[in-house]
């Protein structure tokens, strides 16, 4: 005799037991997971998707004021653009580029700081240094669960200033963009950040963290490499100069690279790695969820440069 399949009216009832169970459970836990998921796939689907610097575009029919406006006036969180001369060396530019990724823009950077600067920056941070905060929306505190680094200001002497403006020129000194003060940071045994976005999605309200370069300063270390888990390996070998890659696998640097998956950027000085957060309607890419692997010897020195961009305020008269 065969089997007998169950009748049609079980089923029917075994699926509005699952409708529930999909609600209730399956679809929070999904959302809990991959919070920024949902949104911003459903916003950022319509235009630009090769990436455009169109932000102007999203934020053309947003009349409300800002609710948090970036102090653009401080100096002590904005490096403003003055007119404090300074020099740049010679070699001012001579870095190499390789395209990582088209959406989300991401670009390693070979030699985008020379080695007398990149030594010069961890010297003068030398003695400046407090322990890094996090930030959750409401306060700052120290969480060395979540973050465990020291950081230091820089002040802006001709290498910073350099920097700046490499900077807005590898961006193409783009109208509304402002680099932030910049801070190194310090990662000793153990040291890391847990994965975090650089953007808050707040584009609208005020400004947001367009752009990130992750520079190395120093790398006397293993471990504390840069993982996105949600990137994809290229299929390309050469890029395992740069990233952790299986065969290195042996190690316990290429093993612990492999445990969070994704891509790991190895810690190198000099070399940083260029990403946009934000895509051309001013949403967030969820591939920008990142992290500092913990160093497992020696320290790493590193360095954020954050451009924010904060919508053009019309003033009237103007158009
Ligand atoms: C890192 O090492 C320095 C020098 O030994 C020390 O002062 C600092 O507190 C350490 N930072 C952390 C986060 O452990």
């Amino acid at each position: 005799m065969a089997p007998s399949l169950p009748k049609a009216t079980t089923l029917l009832s075994w699926f509005f037991y699952l409708i529930p169970v999909y609600l209730f459970v399956l679809a929070p836990l999904f959302q809990f997971i991959f919070p920024e998921w949902d949104n911003s796939r459903a916003a950022g689907g319509n235009n630009n998707e090769l990436g455009g610097y169109n932000y102007e575009d999203g934020i053309d029919d947003y009349e409300g004021e800002y609710s948090t406006p970036l102090h653009l006036a401080d100096d002590r969180f904005i490096s403003l653009e003055d007119d404090v001369p300074f020099e740049c060396p010679e070699q001012e530019g001579r870095y190499k580029v390789h395209i990582f990724s088209r959406v989300p823009l991401v670009i390693y950077i070979e030699g985008f700081l020379s080695e007398d600067e990149a030594e010069h920056l961890v010297r003068v941070s030398e003695g400046k240094y407090a322990p890094s905060i996090i930030y959750d929306g409401v306060s700052e505190r120290v969480d060395p669960s979540v973050r465990r680094s020291d950081r230091a200001l820089l002040d802006r002497d001709d290498v910073v200033r350099c920097l700046e403006e490499r900077a807005r020129s590898f961006q193409g000194w783009r109208p509304g963009m402002y680099i932030e003060r910049m801070w190194a940071q310090r990662y000793n045994v153990s040291g890391h950040y847990q994965n975090h976005y650089d953007w808050t999605g707040n584009l609208r309200a005020g400004g947001d963290r367009v752009s990130t370069f992750m520079v190395y300063l120093q790398a006397d270390c293993t471990g504390g490499g840069t993982n996105f888990p949600r990137m994809k390996m290229p299929r390309e070998k050469k890029w395992c100069r740069f990233l952790e890659c299986d065969e290195e696998g042996k190690g316990e640097e290429g093993h612990a690279a492999k445990e969070v998956g994704g891509v790991t950027f190895k810690p190198i000085k000099g070399n940083a790695i260029f990403w946009e957060n934000l895509r051309a309607d001013g949403t967030g890419y969820p591939e920008t969820w990142h992290a500092a692997l913990p160093v497992t010897s020696g320290s790493k020195v590193g360095l954020n440069i954050w451009s924010w961009y904060q919508p053009p305020r019309r003033t009237k008269g103007k158009n």
